[in-house]
This record gives structure tokens, sequence and C-alpha cells, in this order.
């Protein structure tokens, strides 16, 4: 069965989700930087494990990413699931966990990297909007997408509307898409290449709102 940690800063919304779809995996404990954030409680009510690493307790990043890269091998994991984790990650750490760590990020990349994806998509009057589960690379918001939602923006959206109807779909994506790897559905081949179904994977599986 394949070991899942969860790395979070806040809310913690897509935790819950992960925690609700029964996966074929186990999460084996929650990694969160910040020791107020809402998701140590929602792990503490299902048992799961949990270790607070606070970036500001290190003098620099190398050295924060180290104590979670040494958390990681003591529950010895097989997947790193990043859920609003809002941290940028050392590229060191980052190529040690290549192809066993995923992100999900809240715009259709490789639109709209970075912070503020849903106050930038308003601004430019974009039509369609949603989020992105990709694997880690170094680069930022910039790894290989496997799945997406997809969903129409409204003239009546406001940043906080949409925000909501993409917690909605990545609620949806992001349990999907790690179930697919629990039952090795989606495979890792390189940086370049995915598999699903045993078939190289040309475009991210698009989830429709
Ligand atoms: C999610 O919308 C996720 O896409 C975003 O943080 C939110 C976390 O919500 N992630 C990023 O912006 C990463 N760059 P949650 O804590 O309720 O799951």
């Amino acid at each position: 069965m394949m070991k899942i940690a969860v790395l979070v800063s806040g809310n913690g919304s897509n935790f819950q989700a992960l925690i609700d779809a029964n996966l074929s995996g186990q999460i084996v404990g929650l990694i969160c930087n910040k020791a107020s954030a809402y998701a140590l409680q929602r792990a503490k009510q299902h048992n799961i494990p949990t270790c607070v690493i606070e970036h500001q307790n290190f003098p620099t990043r190398e050295l924060f990413d180290a104590a979670m890269h040494q958390q990681l091998l003591d529950w010895d994991v097989d997947l790193v699931v990043l859920a609003g984790f809002m941290r940028i990650l050392s590229a060191h750490f980052v190529n040690q966990w290549q192809g066993r760590m995923l992100n999900l990020h809240p715009s259709l990349l490789p639109a709209y990297k970075g912070v503020h994806t849903h106050q930038r998509v308003l601004h430019t009057g974009d039509r369609l909007h949603g989020c992105t589960v990709h694997f880690v690379t170094a680069e930022l918001d910039a790894g290989l997408a496997i799945a997406q939602g997809v969903l129409e923006v409204n003239c009546k959206d406001t940043p906080t509307t949409l925000q909501n109807r993409v917690h909605e779909l990545e609620h949806l994506v992001y349990p999907e898409v790690v179930e697919w790897l629990c039952t090795k559905k989606l495979q890792y081949v390189d940086a370049n290449t995915l598999n699903f179904r045993n078939k190289p994977l040309t475009k991210p599986i698009r989830f429709c709102q």
C-alpha cells in the first residue's frame, strides 16, 4: 500500500477531501509549516500523525527542506502531496522526490503561475479557469500536468466565488489523481513522460464543472 504524506500551510480542505476519498493508499502523516493551521485539527480528528516544521525557525530554505525530508524518510513515504503548501521548495529537495511529489495549483497551468490566480483571471477577462494537478519540478508550477478541473467564468464571479468554485473542482480532481497513482493507473516515467492506463499521456485529463 502506498504511503502518502500531505504538506499543507492552512485550512486543509483538500487534505480533508483526500481523507474523505478513502484512498487505496494510506495517509501516514501531515507536515505543516504553521502551528495555527486548521489542517492540524483535521489530522487529529482522523488520528493522522502530524509534524509542525515552522520555516521561520530555520536560517535557510535548504535546512527547512532538509528537516521535512528527514520526516518523510522517517515515515517511509512513497508519495508527497502538496495541498495548499505555500513555500517554494529548494531544487535539491524537489530532485530527491522527483516523480513522487504532486502539487495542486489554482489555475489552468501554464497560465497564471504563482499567487492571486483568481484576481488575475478576472482582470484578464478569461472565460475559462480552474485547477491543475502536476508533478513538482524545481521550476515553480512548471512540472508535467496530469489533470485539470475546468470551469466557465460567469460575469457575476468575484475572486471569492471563483476561489470557492475552484475549490469544489480541486476536491474532485486531486483525490482522483492520487488514487490513479495508488492503483498504478498513472505512472511517472521521466520528467517528460507520464503513462495513463499504460499509454503516454499527451495532454492533461480534464474534468469540467
Ligand atoms: C488550494 O486552492 C490550492 O490550489 C492552493 O491553495 C489552496 C489550499 O486550500 N495552492 C496553491 O496556491 C499552491 N501554489 P486548502 O488549504 O483549503 O486545501
